[in-house]
């Protein structure tokens, strides 16, 4: 397991109502993203849950989103949203609960009304995984993230990623990682 094996200590906040909960990862390189991907994937929870990505541009979200969606036995081309902000995904490996994974790009989206017209409030109110690349753009309008996965480039290769969990099925995930 290269993933990070000196960190992952689990840093609870003092405060039982915020349960602030997070965890540290290092990926050395883009192998140690995938491995990480793939224990995401493996989390029983999944299929219902929200994520969200932070980082600069060139951190590594669409990256890690990738190698989630294979881990998730999306085979081919893997399609990423650009001016249609969602692309969605069947995934196998998601399933029983649901086997869509929805992978949003807020990055162009600049128009609340979008929200309602191009169905985004239905996909959050309905089974499956959602993941959201530049999840400030909406963040009005989303709900809280299960899990929010904050990434930073030290170098070409390496990531430093902080994980928070924001809800009780993220808090689970975490502890699963
Ligand atoms: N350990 C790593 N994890 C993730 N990506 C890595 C890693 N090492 C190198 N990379 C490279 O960094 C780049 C990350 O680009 P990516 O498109 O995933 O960024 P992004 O955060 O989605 O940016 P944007 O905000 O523009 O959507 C890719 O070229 C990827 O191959
Ligand atoms: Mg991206």
């Amino acid at each position: 397991m290269t993933v990070a094996p000196h960190t992952g200590q689990i840093v609870e906040s003092g405060d039982a109502t915020a349960a602030a909960t997070a965890r540290h990862f290092t990926w050395r390189s883009e192998e140690d993203t995938e491995a990480f991907a793939r224990q995401l994937a493996a989390q029983p929870l999944l299929a219902n849950a929200f994520l969200t990505l932070h980082g600069d541009l060139g951190a590594g979200k669409t990256t890690l989103v990738r190698h989630l969606l294979r881990a998730l036995g999306v085979q081919g081309r893997i399609k990423s949203p650009t001016y249609a902000v969602v692309e969605p995904h069947e995934a196998p490996g998601l399933s029983p609960h649901a086997t869509t994974v929805w992978h949003f790009d807020f990055y162009r989206f600049d128009d609340p009304r979008e929200w309602e017209d191009a169905g985004f409030r239905d996909i959050f109110a309905n089974p499956g995984l959602k993941v959201a690349e530049w999840p400030e753009k909406a963040a009005a309008l989303t709900p809280p993230a299960d899990l929010a996965i904050h990434i930073e480039a030290i170098d070409d290769s390496e990531r430093k990623v902080t994980l928070h969990a924001h809800t009780h099925a993220g808090r689970a995930m975490l502890q699963g990682l």
